[in-house]
């Protein structure tokens, strides 16, 4: 990641309409796509730097196999579509990675061999690793249903999901100064997140008056709380109405310009070819195919076995989303990352 700090001209910044135009601009994208395209397309293919790395594992409901996973590794720095029919175990998957379930194959810190569940995050080993603990670590998820707490504020929810809470830590506590300088810069940041997902003015209203995008964005935010390293969203258009839709795809690109790894769950296709960097197919538990969103997306095999019309899959057509309002929402991102840069600078100069 040394080259996303080249230093970018800001005067040819602000005085551009575009970041395309500017030196520098996408190179990490560039970089990362010129990677990706020399893995190789077949399920659980190595990646060239994978932040997460998982191996055998599976969970059984009964006497279904929810989910089988071999090998699977998902490339730091991207956005990585996990893409499949409904029930393909999309869902458990995130749920088992982020410590909410338990796999029945082994957890690798009870048990070592070849059949062992084990997924490494970051270098680290987090089978057997609790959902608060895998947060703490930098692997945060949000929910295909929204789990803001509907009787708390949006703020409130927003300071729940804050890492190292002043509360939390007896010793902060006792140091009322420091923890109240701690508390500020948590509601600061709070403060700055609902800006940017345009809910500051709603900060007071409970959670449960959201409607269901803004839930969802609320849930995004929440998320971000805890600066993660890497995030997981289920189905994070579900329930969205157009115009949030758009602003939710410009966080997401944001997110992963930034250097936050995104890995996310979406049925609607037209998204998933637009952003995605990657793109993985489940089906009935297991990875089946893997590549660049158009090579994936445009096999027949791959759509016809797994994502073909007998399923519910949107494959584009009522898409909300055109390739117009995608064209307004780089625009956007573009013009919001301009702006962030500028405001940056114009602190740093301040306190220089
Ligand atoms: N708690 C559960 N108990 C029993 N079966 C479950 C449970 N959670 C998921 N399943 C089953 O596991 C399979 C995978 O579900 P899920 O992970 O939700 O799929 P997806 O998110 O890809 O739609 C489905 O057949 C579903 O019915
Ligand atoms: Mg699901």
């Amino acid at each position: 990641m040394s080259e996303t700090n080249a230093p970018t001209p800001l005067a040819s910044a602000s005085a551009s309409p575009s970041r395309r135009d500017q030196p520098g601009y996408d190179y990490d994208r560039v970089e990362l796509r010129r990677k990706l395209a020399l893995v190789p397309e077949e399920p659980g293919s190595s990646k060239p730097d994978p932040i997460l790395v998982v191996d055998n594992v599976v969970r059984r409901f009964g006497g279904m196999t929810a989910v089988d996973v071999g090998h699977v590794e998902v490339q730091r720095g991207a956005i990585t579509a996990l893409i499949g029919p409904n029930g393909a175990g999309k869902t458990t998957f995130f749920n088992l990675l982020t410590g909410f379930d338990k796999p029945n194959s082994a957890p690798s810190m009870l048990k070592r061999g070849a059949d062992t569940a084990k997924w490494i995050f970051n270098g680290r080993d987090m089978g057997a690793v609790g959902a608060a603990k895998v947060s703490r670590q930098g692997m945060v998820r949000t929910f295909q249903l929204t789990k803001a707490l509907s009787r708390l504020t949006v703020m409130e929810n927003m300071l729940l999901g804050a890492r190292d809470q002043p509360g939390e830590n007896f010793f902060v506590a006792i140091v009322k100064p420091l923890w109240r300088k701690r508390e500020a810069e948590i509601e600061a940041k709070a403060a700055d997140l609902l800006e940017r997902f345009k809910l500051y003015e709603k900060k007071d209203d409970y959670a449960g008056s959201l409607s269901g995008g803004q839930r969802k964005l609320l849930e995004m935010a929440r998320a971000l709380m805890s600066d993660p390293s890497m995030i997981m969203l289920d189905e994070p258009m579900a329930g969205v109405n157009p115009a949030l839709t758009q602003s939710l795809l410009g966080h997401i690109q944001s997110l992963r310009d930034e250097g936050t790894t995104v890995l996310f769950v979406e049925h609607d296709m037209h998204m998933v070819r637009h952003i995605s960097d990657w793109v993985i197919v489940m089906a009935e538990g297991r990875i089946v195919a893997e590549g660049p969103a158009d090579t994936v997306m445009d096999n027949p095999a791959v759509v016809d076995a797994y994502l073909g019309a007998h399923h519910d899959t949107d494959l584009g057509d009522d898409s909300l989303l055109t390739d117009e309002s995608f064209d307004e929402i780089e625009a956007e991102v573009a013009h919001e990352a301009d702006a962030r840069k500028e405001a940056d600078a114009r602190k740093e100069e301040g306190t220089a």
